[in-house]
């Protein structure tokens, strides 16, 4: 069987009004502005409204890639949205999205894969399409990460923010689109990086509230360990698996957790830094909506041009990783 070659018809992103400078955070916990942008390179993130949920990003991240494609919600055929906040435990952030675009002959699932979500969805997504059983699907990272933050605790709170973003994929020339995932996991890591309750190991609770249980826990200098081999690794081997040459990369999209990790990325890749998409300094670490954040902003400044070769690299909770190479 011929698979049809499958590609990024249209992006979008959108990110709340509110912003929360480092400064502000200075107020709230025990830090300095220095000491986040030398250690992380974040000056500041996006809040989400008390009344905004993540399918609310979702949805105007959506409609701005669903009208840069020219493809309307009824013609969508699969929405899978990555987040690990979801609106609600059921029914799935995708569910509701679908219904507020008024996607009525979509399939809608969630994935969870934390930071490395929105890649594995793409490569869900992709091989629905390559094999024929879609055509046209909605793939979004939307996250409200602040309604799991401890804002009490300092080795989280200052990277992480809210937003969202979306990619419409379907079928391209021969010779265009995706060229290769590579996807690992690494479940040993788990207890690195996790929110405890609120599942079915640990329900919620009088006492799961006390010990701030529902909060994100992250075990920060092995996380940072882990993703400065992963990302170059996983990066290289998507490279490999496409038969492109690392000098052939006209830009590098990661994951947006800290800069220090993706210099280190680039360094491996022997990258200099504009080939390489940055915008944490802006929003932060957004978990599943920081590479589809990333691609949009880049497709937004016209640094994604036909024929380019694109790389998407991620890592996060899990552990999980992810990395694809795309022909723009
Ligand atoms: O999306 C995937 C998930 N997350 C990540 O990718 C995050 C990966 N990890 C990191 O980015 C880094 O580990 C952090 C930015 C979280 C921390 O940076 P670090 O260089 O690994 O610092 P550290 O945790 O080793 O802490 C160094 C010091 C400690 O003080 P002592 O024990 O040396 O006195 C911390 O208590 O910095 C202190 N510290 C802070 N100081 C000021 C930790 N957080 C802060 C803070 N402000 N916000």
């Amino acid at each position: 069987m011929s698979l049809q070659a499958v590609g990024v018809l249209g992006t979008g992103r959108y990110v709340p009004e509110r912003v929360l400078t480092n400064h502000e955070l200075e107020k709230m916990v025990d830090t300095n502005d220095e000491w986040i942008v030398t250690r992380t390179g974040i000056r500041e993130r996006r809040i989400a409204a008390p009344e905004q949920a993540s399918s609310d990003l979702a949805y105007e991240a959506s409609k701005i890639a669903l009208d840069k494609a020219g493809i309307s919600p009824e013609e969508i055929d699969l929405i899978i949205v990555a987040t690990i906040t979801p609106d609600m435990s059921f029914p799935s952030t995708a569910c509701i999205l679908q219904d507020k675009l008024g996607a009525k002959k979509a399939a809608a699932f969630d994935l969870s894969a934390a930071c490395s979500g929105f890649i594995y969805s793409l490569a869900n997504a992709s091989n629905f399409i390559a094999t024929g059983t879609y055509k046209y699907a909605l793939v979004v990272g939307a996250e409200c990460l602040s309604k799991i933050t401890d804002y009490t605790d300092r080795n989280t709170c200052i990277l992480f923010g809210d937003g969202a973003g979306a990619v419409v994929l379907g079928p391209v020339a021969e010779g265009r689109g995706f060229k290769s995932f590579e996807l690992g996991a690494d479940g040993t890591g788990g207890p690195l990086l996790k929110v405890e309750a609120g599942g079915s190991r640990c329900p919620a609770s009088p006492q799961s509230l006390e010990g701030k249980q529902h909060f994100i826990y992250m075990a920060g200098a092995e996380v940072f360990k882990f993703a400065v081999r992963i990302m170059g690794s996983a990066a290289e081997d998507a490279l490999r698996k496409a038969g492109i040459d690392k000098s052939d990369v006209d830009l590098l999209v990661p994951h947006q957790a800290n800069i220090r990790i993706i210099q280190s990325a680039l360094q491996r890749l022997a990258l200099s830094e504009d080939k390489c998409m940055i915008n944490l300094h802006k929003y932060g670490n957004v978990s599943a909506a920081s590479i589809p954040i990333a691609l949009a902003e880049a497709d937004e400044e016209g640094r994604l041009k036909e024929g380019d070769c694109v790389v998407l690299v991620g890592f996060g909770g899990g552990l999980t990783w992810g990395a694809s190479v795309l022909v723009w």
